[in-house]
């Protein structure tokens, strides 16, 4: 691939800024200066360097993110900062978008991609793609409130009961749900027609991602694709 496409595509600019920043030797491929932005390069597993920081060539790039609270998931944020800030330059520029959405002061995994079909399936209804969240509830949890989640409440932009595919207590205030859907704000809705309420709530896992311990909030890495959907 043209070096100067290559740069462009893992979003270090315009082609232009791209072209100079090759011919002003800030760019290196296998330990070597390259000054000609029309070198040819071959892009697979190759890991280049720009300003002695190292890239690795991605076709499409997969991050997943411990989103803190006080963010929007959106590109065009009203209240809040965007997630997206949280990212590097090179990353927003590739037009990262985020897999589904969490409200403003929810915490936990976030994923994001550029790659429109990982997208797509992750957010299809008909994948059913699991999220397990941790909700800090504010009235002490009851057997009646777990029955009605796994049994189904009833929310008011839809006739029929939204089930949750396990409801436990971990402990008195503290509920694991998992869920399959993706509603506007689905586990704070359900927990209310359950008769309770989220105080706080956070994902842990979503398919076949989970948190890392060691991820803190607002700190991202990258992920590799799912390919088992
Ligand atoms: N359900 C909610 O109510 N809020 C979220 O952020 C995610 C799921």
């Amino acid at each position: 691939m043209n070096l100067t496409k290559l740069l462009q595509s893992q979003g270090f600019g315009t082609r232009r800024e791209c072209r100079a920043l090759v011919m002003s030797g800030r760019v290196g491929v296998a330990g070597e200066e390259i000054l000609n932005p029309d070198a040819e390069v071959a892009e697979h597993d190759l890991i280049f360097t720009v300003d002695g920081k190292d890239w690795r060539y991605r076709e499409k790039a997969y991050v997943m993110l411990h989103k803190p609270s006080g963010y929007e998931c959106s590109q065009k944020p009203k209240h809040y900062p965007s997630v997206l800030g949280l990212l590097p330059t090179q990353l927003r520029n590739r037009g990262l978008q985020t897999v589904g959405r969490l409200d403003e002061d929810t915490t936990g995994l976030l994923l994001l991609t550029d790659d429109g079909q990982f997208l797509h399936v992750y957010t299809s209804p008909r994948k059913s793609i699991e999220k397990v969240y941790r909700a800090t509830v504010k009235h002490p949890l009851s057997e009646e409130q777990l029955n009605a989640l796994r049994k189904g409440v009833v929310l008011h932009d839809d006739p029929e009961p939204v089930a949750a595919q396990s409801a436990v207590a971990r402990d008195a205030h503290t509920l694991e749900l998992t869920l399959t859907g993706g509603k506007y704000h689905q586990v704070k809705r359900m927990v209310a027609a359950a008769g309770n309420r989220v105080e706080a709530l956070h994902r842990e896992r979503m398919g076949a991602y989970s948190l890392p311990d060691d991820l803190a909030p607002g700190e991202w890495c990258y992920v590799e694709p799912d390919t088992a959907r």
